[in-house]
């Protein structure tokens, strides 16, 4: 086992849980960090590898919601969110949570975990993706920096930029080993590919690239570094993404059969299982709605549903007849049933 095994654990993809238990935290402390963005830590434990996140959701009438742990294990837990507009559950908590709130949590979960070997890292974030690599870097920062780090940090605008002093403050207690560098919309950014060409022009390549945003800066990135350093090994970890609602062409009849009973939904070619199903009023489970946690799947009775590959569904799983409804198409008519 790799030195970085020890510290972030193993490159296989982390047992998944048969039954995620749902716990109750409560906040004891809300700091605002930038006007549009707040963390709070809570009163409870929990065992989490750098990277990953929970699901939560402060109230019943609220859908459940991921968040990346924004510090490393062992620390007391803090979460930092950012509003997005219009978003229902960020505003809430960028909004209203206070002490005491009672928040429902399940996980941990996630896949944005470090493989056991790494040289040398580059980390790309934008915005709220900061999360997880203050929580990775803090690690890094407790093992005396095992790993040279280049972190480009995308942001739209000066006020909005999330844990600075925290990040500059790593960049000072890691003797050379952590380059950052802050990038704005209106200095240097919005992310392109001659943007990330200019900033990594001479500098080392990685064998690790991590990235974390919003979809349209990932596909970027992720396009950039595959063409710039064929090979490299990258992880992802998208905080938002483009769901299809419409779907063309064909159209597919899923069968859902649950506890004796079944109910039948259409699905058009490209539309995502799960978005076709809410529209139909049949409900299936669900929790981040970005394929990252693995509460939606479904075992496939007959049929075929598409999962992308960047979704925490392994290969042995699609074996199995396995699916994620949250990101997964069909491809045929279908038959399934919530996974054991
Ligand atoms: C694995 C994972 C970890 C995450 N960790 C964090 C975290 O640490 N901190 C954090 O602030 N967020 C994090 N997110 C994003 C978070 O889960 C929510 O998606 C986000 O807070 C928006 O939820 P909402 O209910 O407020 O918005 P919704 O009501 O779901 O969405 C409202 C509108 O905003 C768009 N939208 C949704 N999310 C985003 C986004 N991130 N950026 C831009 N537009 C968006 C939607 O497409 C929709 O149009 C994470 C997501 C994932 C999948
Ligand atoms: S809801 Fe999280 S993977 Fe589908």
């Amino acid at each position: 086992m790799g030195f970085l095994s020890k510290l972030f654990g193993k490159k296989d993809k982390p047992p998944r849980p048969s039954a995620p238990v749902a716990h109750t935290w409560h906040v004891t402390s809300v700091t605002r960090e930038t006007p549009s963005s707040i963390s709070f830590e809570v009163d409870a434990t929990m065992d989490f590898k750098p990277g990953q996140f929970v699901l939560l959701r402060p109230n019943t009438e609220l859908p459940w919601r991921a968040y990346s742990f924004s510090r490393a294990p062992g620390r007391p837990l803090r979460l930092t969110v950012k509003r997005v507009p219009d978003g229902v559950v960020s505003t809430y908590l960028t909004t209203q949570l206070k002490v005491g709130d009672a928040l429902e949590v399940k996980g941990p979960y996630g896949q944005f975990v470090l493989p056991a070997v790494v040289q040398r890292a580059l980390f790309i974030a934008g915005g709220s993706g900061i999360t997880p690599f203050l929580s990775i870097l803090q690690q890094f920062e407790a093992a005396n920096w095992p790993v040279p780090v280049t972190l480009l940090d995308f942001n739209r605008a000066q006020p909005e930029q999330i844990l600075r002093a925290e990040l500059d403050a790593l960049v000072a207690s890691s003797g050379g080993k952590l380059e950052l560098v802050h990038v704005l919309d209106d200095a240097g950014g919005p992310c392109s590919a001659a943007v990330l060409e200019k900033l990594l022009e001479g500098r080392p390549a990685p064998d690790l690239v991590g990235m974390c945003g919003p979809q349209p800066m990932m596909d970027l990135a992720r396009d950039f570094t595959q063409q710039r350093y064929g090979g490299v090994t990258i992880l992802e970890e998208k905080f938002s993404m483009s769901h299809d609602e419409g779907g063309s062409g064909a159209s597919y009849s899923v069968e859902f059969v649950q506890g004796g009973k079944s109910q039948r939904f259409e699905v058009k070619d490209g539309e995502h299982v799960l978005a076709a199903a809410r529209k139909q009023g049949v409900n299936l489970s669900a929790g981040c709605e970005m394929g990252a946690c693995g509460v939606c799947r479904v075992r496939l009775l007959d049929g075929k549903i598409h999962v992308p590959d960047d979704a925490c569904l392994s290969d042995g799983e699609k074996e199995d007849g396995y699916a994620l409804v949250c990101v997964g198409t069909a491809k045929s008519n279908c038959r399934i049933e919530p996974a054991p």
